[in-house]
């Protein structure tokens, strides 16, 4: 059983939480060792499912000392994002797929947010090169954006590797972020990674605490 050194950051994804019960969600991911919330907005254009608005980053901003890492599935991240940094969001990440002016990625961190270019799958790696001085993280998504509960990509192992050592080469402090089918077996890739976002995982167990530990600890089971 191979260890990790560092701890990752563990995110879990409200988009598997009891939506009926989200103060509760909260608190019992709060308790469970979660070190943010992972808040997935879709506008049913970027991806065929819609979600959460700015107000429920405003609402949780109000129950919740953690985090808001807002993740922004949109087709029109330029006109989204500030309504959502209003909000109170600690994190935005925008998608490299609907980026037409990429200088809001500096716009979003000059407001001391943190500022994340997302990927999906089959966009290369290499894409983010270009902006690694304008973001403080980027979010390898290993499932395609639009619902929780997939399977993770292997192929995506790669991606994650090839950015590593990139980020190792230029020596910056650029997080890793990854997104979709994470779980404990899939975790076996993810040993570059510093942020771990999961939903399906930590929300379907019968145990949040125990979910996030493992996740949070060890690389193979
Ligand atoms: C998918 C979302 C993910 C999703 C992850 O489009 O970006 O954040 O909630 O859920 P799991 O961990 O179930 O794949
Ligand atoms: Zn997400």
């Amino acid at each position: 059983m191979q260890k990790r050194t560092k701890s990752f950051i563990i995110n879990p994804s409200l988009l598997s939480c009891d939506l009926s019960n989200l103060k509760t969600e909260v608190k019992k991911v709060e308790e469970a060792g979660a070190d943010g919330l992972h808040i997935d907005v879709m506008d049913g254009h970027f991806v065929p499912n819609l979600t959460f608005g700015p107000w429920i980053v405003k609402d949780l901003s109000q129950i919740t000392h953690l985090p808001l890492d807002v993740h922004l599935m949109v087709a029109n991240p330029e006109v989204q994002w500030e309504s959502f940094a209003q909000a109170g969001a600690h994190s935005i990440s925008v998608h490299y797929e609907a980026l037409k002016d990429f200088s809001i990625l500096s716009n979003i961190k000059n407001l001391g947010i943190s500022s994340g270019l997302a990927i999906k799958p089959k966009t290369s790696v290499e894409s983010v090169f270009p902006y690694l001085e304008h973001i403080d993280f980027i979010i390898i998504m290993t499932v395609e954006p639009g619902f929780s509960g997939q399977k993770f990509i292997e192929s995506s192992a790669l991606k994650i590797k090839s950015l590593r050592q990139e980020l190792d080469r230029r020596k910056t402090s650029v997080k890793i972020e990854i997104d979709g089918g994470v779980n404990n077996q899939t975790l076996q890739w993810l040993n570059e990674a510093d942020i771990l976002v999961s939903g399906h995982y930590i929300f379907k167990s019968n145990n949040y605490r125990s979910a996030i530990s493992r996740l949070k600890g060890v690389v193979n089971e």
